[in-house]
């Protein structure tokens, strides 16, 4: 990654207060900074009780009202093991500021190049006891964030962190989408209400719809060594709930050697833009993740990429050996040979090695990351990758068995890396997962460590990594920009097993503005035809227009197309679109978009100048006018359109489409129609 000068600049001291605060007898306002524009405005402030707080408005119009902030720790031997619960009985002991204003460009991404533009303001506080804790806030233009951090200190030298005490008391009542915060896997339909009706307590993230027609959009970044912020509400306050062990206790976080300041917890963020298409834009949660950590990254490559996968979703194939074993040698050299014809980067084999049969029954056997099946010729797959340059995305399914895999990382990606692999899909088929700490939530410190050790070990052997049953993502692809992709989504698997039929249609349309917003999803579009032979009253609730556009509509750099070769060969005019779309980009906008109902995302190729659009729609069929506002003036471009025909409809008529070329110039207006679960994909070439 590349890293422009770094104007990063410190303002100064603002203040330093030393104890006066903490006598004075009223909350008062203490340090406050705005945005880079002036549009939002954070005030930190202590109450009469040494409670820190924090306030936000936009353009003095409160957003949110003072909100609790703390941490409840129990630290070591020094202080005789003692709870301290660093949200009450707190001083000021400085304030300092400093802002920021730079672009990095990245690896691969929706942009090329990113500008992080924020002021900083850090509160150094102690308490009582004399344990000394710092808060951290960056007030970007659209949105803010903040994080704990501890200085280094006699009085700490090991500590849990056993809660945290964050909230957002919002001014006025935001309905958030949502999923409940035991869902396995994060695979979940996203439920809308205000959150004052909120029961349950929820994943990270939220996004928020607020009465005054703004976007919210609250979520946590950079998180390495911690457990995954989950949320909670009462009344118009959502607090903050740490996955806690399995067991049900309190979350005991050991930050343990403690290294100081630079050792960061993740970042609370909170987005906040008066637009959808701003909020799809806000790249806050990658500016507050560490720039790359890997030198030479000329090996990470973005790809679109088929599989020996859905074969077993539909249930005509197995992933142990059987007389419909898929991952076999022939089957392999098939698929490798179609995608080399067809230009996909890879070809995923799951099911290619030793332990599948008791999987996840009752508890999982040890997989083999070493050894093929034996109708799996890996050395001769080796070889055809090499002729072809198609190369084998290997898999590594653990059962849920972290501990048995994390011993056998090295061995494992030596393996892939001799073998030409280059990426590797992890599963964690599991909802409760063996960690080196024993068992733990996925979403637990323990898990989202071995997530790390994970990606950092696929590092050293150059595998780029996808994450299935991760936790919820939080924009470390910035740092390691060998985490290409994720699941953490009720996915396209589900539209051929699920008891309920599929997944609605409304679902694509929420999911931009979800979980996608949390970083790539592989979610694996693509599905070309909708028999289903096991599972009859199962299928996509989509049309084939629909499932073209989720190319463009749902990013992600490592971009299956999930279907079966025959599949794609019953409407090969269709399946140029699939050829043909990138899946790495120079820029991306959200043309037009409702949560729930429809969206329209425009991208630009990163190597051409070419643009594609892709428009979906929930169950109800809808005309759309999009305007080529983006496009380069003066310049006439032909526009390939895929769209739904006139009777084209996802229950009855799914197939029927139709492909128009026209050319059109910057501020043309197009309106197409789609039908139910319909949509379209265009292609814009310069003429
Ligand atoms: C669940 C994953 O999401 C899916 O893609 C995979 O095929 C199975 N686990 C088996 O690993």
């Amino acid at each position: 990654m590349k890293h422009f000068p770094l104007p990063f600049r410190r303002i100064g001291i603002l203040a330093t207060l030393c104890s006066l605060a903490f006598l004075g007898a009223f909350a008062k306002p203490l340090t406050r900074i705005a945005s880079p524009d002036g549009n939002l405005q954070l005030t930190f402030s202590l109450t009469t009780k040494g409670e820190p707080q924090y306030a936000l408005s936009r353009q003095d119009t409160a957003i949110l009202l003072p909100s609790a902030l703390g941490m409840t720790i129990i630290a070591d031997s020094t202080v005789n093991g003692q709870t301290i619960h660093l949200s009450n009985n707190m001083r000021l002991l400085a304030a300092d500021t400093a802002s920021c204003d730079t672009v990095w460009e990245t690896v691969w991404g929706e942009e090329q190049f990113i500008r992080d533009q924020h002021t900083q303001l850090t509160v150094c506080l102690q308490h009582r006891t004399g344990i000394r804790m710092n808060i951290v806030f960056r007030l970007f233009n659209d949105g803010m964030a903040f994080r704990y951090s501890f200085p280094e200190q006699k009085k700490l030298r090991r500590f849990l962190i056993m809660d945290e005490h964050s909230a957002y008391t919002f001014a006025s009542e935001p309905q958030a989408w949502s999923i409940p915060w035991r869902t396995e896997y994060y695979e979940a339909l996203w439920q809308k209400a205000p959150i004052s009706q909120k029961q349950d307590t929820l994943c990270s993230p939220l996004t928020l719809e607020f009465p005054d027609g703004s976007y919210g959009f609250l979520h946590e970044a950079a998180l390495t060594d911690f457990p995954a912020q989950n949320l909670y509400c009462n009344g118009q306050t959502i607090h903050t709930y740490l996955t806690p062990l399995a067991d049900g206790t309190a979350a005991h976080i050991q930050k343990s050697p403690f290294k100081g300041d630079l050792e960061g917890l993740p970042w609370r963020m909170l987005i906040l833009t008066r637009t959808l298409p701003d909020l799809v834009a806000s790249r806050i949660m990658l500016n507050l993740n560490e720039p790359c950590r890997i030198e030479d990254t000329s090996w990470i490559k973005p790809m679109k990429y088929i599989g020996i996968w859905w074969g077993m979703h539909l249930g005509t194939m197995t992933w142990h050996q059987s007389p419909t074993h898929g991952a076999t040698t022939a089957n392999m050299t098939r698929y490798m040979q179609f995608a080399a014809q067809h230009g996909f980067g890879g070809v995923l084999a799951e099911g290619w090695n030793e332990g599948w049969e008791t999987w996840v029954n009752p508890v999982p056997k040890h997989f083999e990351y070493d050894i093929p099946y034996p109708d799996f010729d890996i050395d001769s797959i080796t070889r055809l990758s090499y002729q072809l340059g198609v190369e084998m995305i290997g898999h590594h399914e653990t059962g849920g068995r972290a501990d048995e895999y994390e011993p056998q990382l090295d061995k494992a990606f030596a393996y892939a890396q001799a073998h030409n692999i280059h990426v590797v899909k992890t599963g964690y088929v599991a909802p409760i997962i063996h960690t080196v700490d024993g068992l733990q939530w996925n979403k637990s410190q323990a898990g989202v460590r071995h997530y790390r050790r994970v990606i950092e070990t696929a590092a050293k052997y150059q595998v780029s990594i996808d994450n299935h049953e991760p936790v919820m993502p939080t924009g470390l692809q910035r740092t390691y920009p060998n985490l290409l992709t994720q699941e953490g989504v009720r996915g396209q698997e589900w539209n051929a097993w699920a008891g309920d039929g599929g997944s609605p249609a409304e679902h694509v349309t929420v999911l931009p503005f979800t979980r996608i917003m949390c970083g790539p999803v592989d979610y694996t579009p693509g599905v070309f035809n909708f028999d289903n032979p096991n599972n009859p009253n199962t299928r996509a609730h989509a049309t084939l227009m629909n499932q073209l556009a989720l190319f463009v509509c749902f990013y992600s750099p490592l971009q299956m197309a999930c279907d079966l070769p025959e599949h794609y060969m019953q409407h090969p005019d269709a399946f140029t679109f699939i050829k043909q779309v990138p899946c790495d980009w120079k820029q991306s906008v959200l043309l037009d978009g409702r949560i729930g109902d429809y969206c329209v995302f425009a991208r630009q190729d990163r190597h051409s100048d070419d643009w594609y659009v892709g428009g979906i729609t929930d169950e109800n069929p809808r005309e759309l006018t999009i305007e080529f506002s983006f496009l380069e003036p003066n310049t006439t471009y032909t526009a390939t359109i895929f769209r739904d025909a006139a009777d084209a409809d996802w229950k009855t008529n799914p197939y029927a489409y139709r492909i128009d070329t026209i050319h059109c110039r910057k501020g043309d207006r197009l309106t197409i129609p789609m039908a139910s679960a319909g949509g379209f994909a265009i292609i814009l070439h310069k003429r």
